[in-house]
């Protein structure tokens, strides 16, 4: 039977992909890295069948009709092309909540890319080919591959835009605490937002910044630097969101809740000297990123400040694997 099944976490970007080039194959402007999130997962079970007659999609057990089925099967048609033409069965749910604004497009397409390879049964092929892979079905997806901290080099071409492992998860014991504040549709998706920011007058300046931010930042990484991260990290969300803020049309992603959970963990960390700081997606929940040695407190601090959000508290993950916990018989 040609089936396998694979899970892949989530990662939250610490220097951000928001702006590719022209083109199908998700080429970013510059240079990013992440942290692979241990507990939010997508795990997929891809089934080729010869006896379908079209391609069927399952997430948690519904079938899927709209344009979440037309770019899985859109996807699918890079395997075929690749390997054997033949429809698929493919199953597939999140670890986490759907509708909560997590990031789902990262471990979605690094868990597909996997499970449908794996299940042609062939051997996977080398990890420049699965990033390749992943990264035409969604761009953040080819990070989310690796374990623990992880760089996607921009490149220049479909050949040399690589996502590579940086450090491993036990290198630095930083914990992600996603605050879930909305569960609201985007307004603006991140392809058309990837296409906005590549013409967005700021760009260029944010180009000639980030090679030196991105090497100060993996240097805070290797040093465990808590006190450089968080100016960095910080520094590289409220930049994502300015832009964001004033493309055209403006993509305002911020809750009033968003700005209060930012503010209080700069106070936290100002007044209070915690190592806690702050990142955002394209989306309203506050990513808080502490060491390991506080995040009891901050989770308690982020109970007390917004007691209806839902707290998903994310070590440095795993990356992509295979096994046999099949989602359908
Ligand atoms: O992979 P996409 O197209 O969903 O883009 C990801 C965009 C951000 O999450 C906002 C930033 C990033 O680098 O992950």
């Amino acid at each position: 039977m040609m089936r396998a099944t694979a899970t892949a976490c989530s990662n939250i970007a610490l220097i951000k992909y928001w702006g590719k080039r022209p083109g199908s194959a998700n080429l970013p402007l510059n240079d990013s890295v992440s942290m692979t999130l241990s507990a939010a997962t997508t795990t997929t079970t891809v089934h080729w069948d010869a006896s379908l007659s079209q391609d069927e999609i399952y997430f948690d057990g519904e079938r899927l009709l709209d344009h979440r089925a037309t770019r899985i099967s859109r996807f699918l048609d890079r395997l075929r092309e690749r390997w054997y033409r033949m429809p698929a069965r493919v199953h597939t749910m999140n670890s986490f909540p759907s509708g909560t604004g997590m990031a789902s497009s990262a471990s979605g397409f690094a868990a597909l890319t996997v499970a449908g390879i794996a299940a042609f049964d062939e051997g996977l092929p080398p990890e420049v080919e699965l990033s390749r892979l992943a990264r035409a079905g969604s761009g953040s997806a080819c990070r989310s591959l690796f374990p623990g901290y992880v760089e996607w080099v921009a490149g220049h071409d479909d050949e040399s835009s690589l996502a590579r492992p940086l450090l491993p998860p036990e290198h630095w014991d930083l914990r992600d605490i996603v605050v879930v504040l909305s569960a609201e549709e985007k307004e603006v998706s991140s392809s058309d937002g990837h296409k906005l920011a590549a013409i967005h007058p700021f760009m260029d300046a944010r180009q000639q910044q980030l090679p030196a931010r991105t090497l100060a930042l993996k240097g805070a990484l290797v040093r465990r630097d808590f006190e450089t991260l968080a100016t960095l990290v910080e520094h590289e969300a409220l930049e994502m969101h300015a832009i964001m803020l004033s493309s055209q049309p403006a993509a305002i992603y911020f809750e009033p809740a968003t700005i209060r959970v930012i503010k209080e963990v700069r106070r936290w960390r100002d007044d209070d000297c915690l190592p806690v700081c702050f990142t955002l997606d394209a989306g309203p929940n506050v990513h808080v990123i502490c060491d390991a040695s506080v995040a009891m407190e901050v989770r308690s601090r982020l109970a007390t400040l917004v007691p209806t959000a839902s707290l998903v508290e994310c070590r440095p993950g795993p990356g992509v694997r295979v096994h046999g916990d099949h989602l359908c018989p």
